[in-house]
C-alpha cells in the first residue's frame, strides 16, 4: 500500500512536471510565431527571407549576432526609426526566441549573371588591397563568408542592404562597434562597394 501510494505520489509529480513544461514551451513559440506574423513579416518576409532589398535577409543569420543588433536598436545604439519602433515591448526572451527563429530558417541567394563584377567582387573580398591597407574581408567574415556569433553573415545577403551598411560604416552613421569595419569602408570607392556587394548576395 504505501510502495503503491509512494508510486502514484511520483507518477502525480511527473505529471505536474510534464504539464509545467508544455504550458511554458507552447505560449513562448506561439507569441513568436504572432511576432513573426504581425511584426517582422511586413519587412522581413515570414521565413526573415525579405524580398525588398532594402530590407535585410534575416534566414540564416548567426543567432548571436541578431541578438545583438536588436538590442543595439531597442538602446538606440544603432539608429533606424523603423527599428526601434519594432522592437518596442520585447523582452528579452522575446529577442532570444525570434533571433533562435530566423537564424534556423534557410537563405536563399539570388542568381548573378555578370561574371565579370562577379570575378571583380570575390578578388577584392577574398584579399581586399594590401597596397591601400584594406584587409580582406574574408579574414574576419570568413572564406564562406558566414561570419561567426557576433560577425554577420554576409553570404546571400541582399546587395542593396549590404552597399548601404558599408557606405554608413565609411561615413560612421552606423555607431556600433565598428571602428574594425569603418576603417575597412572608408578606404573603399563606391566601385569596390558594389561590386564586393553584388558578389556576395549571389554567393551561397
Ligand atoms: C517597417 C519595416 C520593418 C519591420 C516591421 C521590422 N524590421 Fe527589422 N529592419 C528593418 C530595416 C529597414 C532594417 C535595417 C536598419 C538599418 O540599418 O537601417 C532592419 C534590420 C533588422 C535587423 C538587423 C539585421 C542585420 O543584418 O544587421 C534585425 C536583427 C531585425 N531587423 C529584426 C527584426 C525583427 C525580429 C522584427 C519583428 C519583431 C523586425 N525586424 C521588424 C525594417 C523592419
Ligand atoms: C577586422 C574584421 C573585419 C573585416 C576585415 C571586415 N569586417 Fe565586416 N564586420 C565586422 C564586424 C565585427 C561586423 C559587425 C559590426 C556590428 O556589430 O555592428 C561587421 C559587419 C559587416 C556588415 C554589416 C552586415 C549586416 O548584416 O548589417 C557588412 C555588410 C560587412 N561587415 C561587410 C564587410 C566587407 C565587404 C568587408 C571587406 C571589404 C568586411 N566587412 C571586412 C568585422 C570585419
Amino acid at each position: 500500500m504505501r510502495l503503491a501510494s509512494g508510486w502514484k505520489a511520483a507518477l502525480f509529480a511527473f505529471a505536474v512536471v510534464c504539464s509545467a513544461a508544455a504550458a511554458a514551451a507552447a505560449p513562448a513559440s506561439e507569441r513568436i510565431d504572432e511576432l513573426v506574423k504581425t511584426r517582422c513579416s511586413t519587412c522581413h518576409g515570414p521565413t526573415g527571407q525579405s524580398s525588398n532589398a532594402d530590407f535585410p535577409k534575416l534566414a540564416g543569420q548567426n543567432a548571436d549576432y541578431l541578438v545583438r543588433q536588436m538590442f543595439n536598436f531597442k538602446t538606440r545604439a544603432r539608429k533606424s526609426t523603423e527599428m526601434e519602433k519594432e522592437m518596442a515591448g520585447l523582452t528579452g526572451n522575446d529577442i532570444e526566441d525570434l533571433a533562435n527563429y530566423f537564424s534556423r530558417q534557410q537563405l536563399v541567394p539570388v542568381a548573378r549573371q555578370d561574371k565579370a563584377l562577379t570575378e571583380t567582387g570575390r578578388n577584392f573580398y577574398m584579399t581586399g588591397s594590401p597596397e591601400r591597407g584594406i584587409s580582406a574581408c574574408a579574414v574576419c567574415h570568413g572564406d564562406m563568408a558566414r561570419g561567426a556569433r557576433l560577425l554577420p553573415r554576409v553570404a546571400g545577403q541582399h546587395a542593396r542592404y549590404l552597399a548601404i551598411q558599408l557606405r554608413r560604416f565609411a561615413d560612421q552613421s552606423r555607431t556600433t562597434d565598428q571602428m574594425l569595419m569603418h576603417s575597412t569602408a572608408s578606404k573603399m570607392t563606391e566601385e569596390e562597394i558594389w561590386a564586393v556587394s553584388y558578389f556576395l548576395s549571389g554567393y551561397d
